[in-house]
């Protein structure tokens, strides 16, 4: 039997939830489940605001509206991430300037960033991988010093910690995905934290289409109209409501997933050292929110003969991010190979294990089994 790669988080009561919110009418956004949504992450996060969006990349949308960008502005961003984190600044006009990741976390190399400075610079996007904190407290100091707002892409690491505080509201911004490859999810949706309390002003209109339709709604003007920006950030309710029902659960969800992602490190520890391939590093200050799984092969023919070995017995495995800085798009910017090493090599040497929600025993079994199978040749 295949073992696929990865499958959305289901509990089965998330139709119960959708058929409630369609009873009640709410279909479109900024209904109950979008307000019971974001109160939950602003409690737990300790977010000043939160607002659902369309996606993870709709909210560094909205982030990169807020900070006002204008042509020639800089936004330094990870290399090793999803095309989101620059896009969504390079559609403001911004130009990204990539950094290199760290060899251990492959987050963010916070020792290479102030170089990356310039008068230009308008923000950084500090993404952490695998939901494993980048080095935020130096990132922020850097940041603070040059007078620049950090944004967090959170999109792995929803409830996990760095030195006991929770990623997405350690930025002036955070962002996250509840993309159906996400561990909550709601097929497509995401949010925007915000966590310095001078962008709620502006974010109200940005997610309202630029309109001042929020203050309409609590009578403080007595028609809405176009005043700012905006456009349409809005998460149907209908999904909020599906989305309500699996971070209700959170605990049970993360306990899951948890077992799966020990499981992999108790089974492979052994034959990783004996094979030179690297298991996951998490840092002692950091949680995991166990996202996914993934083996560092010792170079990249080693890890096409690892995927046509687990393909040949039907497990579906994946690499993660082509580098964006020598991507076509990249290069655009100014991306050039050799400029971002630690991001070029490992992006070639990474590769995924089929990690989700509800991953049985018995097929973590025979992905373990067919990957003791697996020899690296060795020069
Ligand atoms: C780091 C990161 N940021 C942003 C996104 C975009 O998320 P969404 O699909 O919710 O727009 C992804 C998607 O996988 C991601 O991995």
């Amino acid at each position: 039997m295949r073992v696929a790669f990865n499958k959305p988080t289901f509990l089965g009561n998330e139709p119960d939830y959708v058929s409630s919110a369609a009873r009640a009418g709410n279909v479109s956004g900024g209904g109950d489940f979008t307000a019971r949504c974001q109160q939950l992450l602003q409690r737990q996060l300790g977010s000043a605001r939160v607002f659902l969006t369309t996606s993870c990349t709709s909210a560094l949308e909205l982030a990169a509206l807020l900070i006002s960008l204008a042509p020639g502005d800089e936004v330094i961003v990870p290399s090793f991430s999803f095309v989101s984190s620059a896009n969504a600044f390079a559609l403001r006009g911004a130009r990204p300037v990539f950094a290199d990741s760290r060899p251990d976390t492959l987050n963010m190399d916070e020792a290479k960033l102030e170089p990356l400075i310039t008068r230009r610079t308008k923000a950084i996007v500090a993404m952490h991988y695998a939901g494993i904190a980048c080095e935020m407290d130096s990132i922020n100091e850097i940041a603070e010093r040059h007078g620049v707002p950090v944004i967090e892409d959170n999109a792995h690491g929803l409830f996990a910690t760095y030195k006991g505080r929770q990623l997405g509201s350690l930025g002036c911004m955070g962002t996250q995905s509840f993309h159906g490859t996400k561990n909550f999810t709601c097929g497509e949706g995401g949010a925007l934290l915000i966590n310095d309390a001078s962008y709620i002003p502006k974010a109200e209109l940005a997610w309202e289409k630029g309109t001042d339709r929020l203050r309409f709604m609590r009578g403080q003007v007595e028609k809405y109209t176009w005043v700012s920006l905006g456009s349409s950030f809005l998460l149907s309710d209908l999904l909020a409501a599906y989305l309500f029902a699996q971070l209700e659960r959170r605990e049970e969800i993360t306990r899951q997933r948890q077992a799966t992602w020990n499981y992999y490190y108790d089974n492979l520890e052994q034959w990783a050292n004996e094979s030179q391939i690297r298991l996951p590093i998490i840092p002692n200050h950091c949680s995991n929110p166990y996202h996914l799984f993934y083996l560092v092969l010792p170079d990249a023919e080693q890890r096409t003969r690892l995927m046509q070995h687990l393909a040949a017995h039907e497990i579906e495995s994946a690499f993660h991010y082509v580098p964006l800085h020598t991507s076509p798009m990249g290069k655009r910017f100014g991306g050039r190979q050799g400029t971002c090493p630690v991001v070029e090599e490992m992006s070639e040497r990474l590769l995924r294990l089929p990690f989700y929600t509800g991953l049985t025993e018995h097929e973590l079994a025979r992905v373990v089994a067919v990957l003791h199978e697996f020899e690296p040749v060795t020069s």
